[in-house]
C-alpha cells in the first residue's frame, strides 16, 4: 500500500491542474505534474489535458484509501463549481471577428495608416490563435494543425510588409493570407465560406487615415 501509485488527468484549465496539485500534493510525498499538455480523446469528447503523477506519502497510505483520493480531487473541483462558467467563444463567432478584421486590416493598408495595419493583424492572430487554443479539432477537422500549416507564412509576409511600410508587398501578403483562409475553409470541410478582397469599407464610423495617433 505505501508504494500505491496515483495517477490523475486534469483538464488543461490552469486552475483545474493547480487545483489537483493542491488537493494530492498533502497525501503525496512525490508529485509530479507533466509540462506537456496531450490531447485527451474520450468518446464524444476531445480535451487539451496534464498528466499528474503521485505517490502517496508512507504515513498516509494507511488512512487514504483510493475513496478518499477521489474526494479531496472532487472537493478542489467543487472549490469552483459556483464559479461562473468560463465563456468560450466558439470557433464561427470568432471568425465573425476575424472577418471584421480583415476588412479593417485591407483598409488600414490601403490608407498605409501601418499602425493600424499591425494592430488589425495582431488582433486577427489572437481570434485565430483563440480558435486552436479553445477547438484545436473542430467537428473532425483537426484546425490546430491546419492554421500553422496555411497561415505561417502570410502572417510573416504580412508582418515584413507592415513593418517595411510596402504597399505592394503588403497587397501580395494580403491576398496571400485571404488564400490561406479559404484553403483552411476548404481543408475544414467549410468551402461553401470563400473570402475575397473587400470593395467597399463599411465602417463609416472609423477613421483608417495615418498619422493621428
Ligand atoms: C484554421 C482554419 C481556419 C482559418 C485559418 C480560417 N478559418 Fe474561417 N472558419 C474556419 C472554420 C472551421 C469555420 C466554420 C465555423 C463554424 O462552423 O462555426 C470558419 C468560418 C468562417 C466564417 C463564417 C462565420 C459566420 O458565422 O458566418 C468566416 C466569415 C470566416 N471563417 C472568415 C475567415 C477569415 C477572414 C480568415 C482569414 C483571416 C479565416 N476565416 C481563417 C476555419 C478557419
Amino acid at each position: 500500500m505505501a508504494d500505491q501509485d496515483v495517477a490523475g488527468v486534469a483538464l488543461c484549465e490552469q486552475y483545474a491542474v493547480a487545483d489537483v496539485r493542491a488537493a494530492l500534493q498533502p497525501l503525496c510525498g512525490d508529485l509530479r505534474v507533466l509540462e506537456q499538455p496531450f490531447l485527451l480523446r474520450l468518446a464524444n469528447v476531445q480535451h487539451l489535458a496534464t498528466e499528474v503523477h503521485g505517490q502517496l506519502a508512507a504515513g498516509e497510505a494507511a488512512t487514504h484509501s483510493a475513496l478518499a483520493l477521489a474526494a479531496a480531487l472532487l472537493c478542489a473541483g467543487a472549490a469552483h463549481a459556483d464559479a461562473p462558467g468560463a465563456y468560450v467563444p466558439g470557433v464561427g463567432e470568432i471568425m465573425g471577428a476575424t472577418q471584421m478584421r480583415h476588412t479593417k486590416l485591407w483598409f488600414a493598408g490601403r490608407a498605409e495608416n501601418w499602425a493600424l495595419a499591425r494592430y488589425e493583424l495582431g488582433e486577427i492572430k489572437e481570434g485565430l490563435g483563440d480558435v486552436i487554443a479553445y477547438h484545436p479539432v473542430f467537428k473532425g477537422a483537426p484546425v490546430a494543425a491546419l492554421y500553422d500549416h496555411y497561415t505561417g507564412q502570410p502572417f510573416r509576409d504580412l508582418e515584413r510588409a507592415i513593418s517595411k511600410h510596402d504597399s505592394r508587398a503588403f497587397v501580395r501578403a494580403y491576398d496571400s493570407l485571404t488564400a490561406a483562409c479559404d484553403d483552411c475553409h476548404r481543408a475544414a470541410d467549410q468551402g461553401q465560406i470563400v473570402i475575397g478582397r473587400p470593395i467597399a469599407n463599411p465602417y463609416t464610423d472609423q477613421d483608417f487615415a495615418p498619422g493621428k495617433q
